[in-house]
């Protein structure tokens, strides 16, 4: 009988494969699991065997039943995919399959993480602080006096009297030294607004600062920070250029100039003829600044720095309009 049931297994699965729609099937699972089908009749004639051959036989039996009832259902269900894929008029399943566009950094995001990257290898911490800010922290507590230009209500966005839109990220110094004594050693990147907006500015754009005291701190100090700095976001031989300026916040203070990416200091549009293009702001903490927060100004000596990270963007990648950042158009951001 066991042979029978092997038999019967070989030529069933034989006809499966060959078997071309699902009416031939159901024909094949009637002739050997039907009633009256072959596996059934083998079943049926268990009783006369042995009571030792019995269970073996049935064991045979049933396992064999649920075999050929996979092949049948494996068999229907390969017969309807080549069915959809040959039948359905123009579907052509040769084609590749659709690609799923992968998302990506915006170029300002990319340019903000690799300036981050470089300041905290020098040991610089990230810190944040609100874009919505106090009148005070903004301009008071850096030494802006009331009647400063740069309170003017063209440049700023108030919100009311003594809340408005931050217009530098000079503010989250006030606030990371007001958190903490020195040694302090820190960066923050972020939004800031301004209301102006032309080819160079937009309404929104964004700063890194960067603060530092610390007993002995000096302007070498930021020299070399600052420097090492230009060197590792655009090449390690660009030339570096100290200015004398001012900010309220500082004292002294200095604009520093890159030798003209584009140019190479020979003299272009970019840089206006002049060679220099100017990166960042910085200079020594002012007292006046130390004694808002506390800090003792015999004791410890600091220095802070801004830029602005759409301009170093935009030199990096040589873009001339800055409200390109902004549009969305993705044949634009796409090649960054
Ligand atoms: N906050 C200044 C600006 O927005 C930049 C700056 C930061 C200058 C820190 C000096 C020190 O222009």
């Amino acid at each position: 009988m066991q042979e029978r049931l092997e038999e019967i297994r070989s030529q069933a699965l034989e006809a499966i494969k060959s078997a071309s729609s699902d009416k031939d099937l159901e024909n094949i699972k009637v002739r050997v699991l039907g009633r009256k089908g072959e596996v059934t009749l083998v079943l049926k004639a268990i009783g006369k065997l042995s009571a030792e051959e019995r269970p073996k036989v049935g064991l045979l039996a049933n396992r064999l039943k649920k075999d050929l009832e996979a092949a049948i259902n494996a068999r229907k269900k390969a017969l309807k995919d080549v069915h959809v894929s040959t039948f359905i008029p123009g579907l052509d399943p040769t084609l590749p399959g659709r690609q799923r566009r992968l998302g990506r950094l915006h170029p300002i995001t990319q340019v903000m993480n690799q300036i981050c990257a470089v300041f905290e290898r020098m040991g610089f911490i990230v810190v944040q602080g609100p874009e919505v800010e106090l009148d005070f922290y903004n301009f008071e507590a850096l030494n802006i006096p009331p009647d400063h230009p740069a309170r003017d209500m063209q440049d700023t966005f108030y919100i009311d009297d003594k809340v408005l839109l931050r217009t530098h990220t000079s503010p989250i110094q006030i606030r990371a030294m007001e958190r903490q004594q020195p040694p302090i050693r820190v960066i923050a990147p972020g939004k800031v607004y301004r209301c102006d907006s032309d080819i160079t500015h937009t309404p929104m754009f964004h700063q890194v600062e960067g603060l530092m005291v610390d007993r002995d701190v000096s302007f070498a100090g930021l020299k070399g920070v600052l420097t090492a700095f230009v060197q590792q976001i655009f090449d390690s031989n660009t030339l570096v250029r100290f200015r004398p300026s001012f900010f309220p916040f500082t004292e002294p203070s200095a604009e520093i100039d890159i030798q003209c990416v584009i140019c190479k200091g020979k003299g272009c549009r970019i840089c206006s003829q002049t060679g220099w293009l100017e990166v960042l702001g910085a200079g020594m903490v002012h007292p006046e600044v130390f004694r808002h927060v506390g800090y003792d100004t015999e004791e410890f000596s600091g220095f802070a720095f801004g830029l602005g990270v759409e301009r170093i963007a935009m030199l990096k990648f040589g873009i001339d309009d800055i409200r390109l950042f902004y549009d969305n158009d993705l044949r634009f951001l796409h090649q960054f």
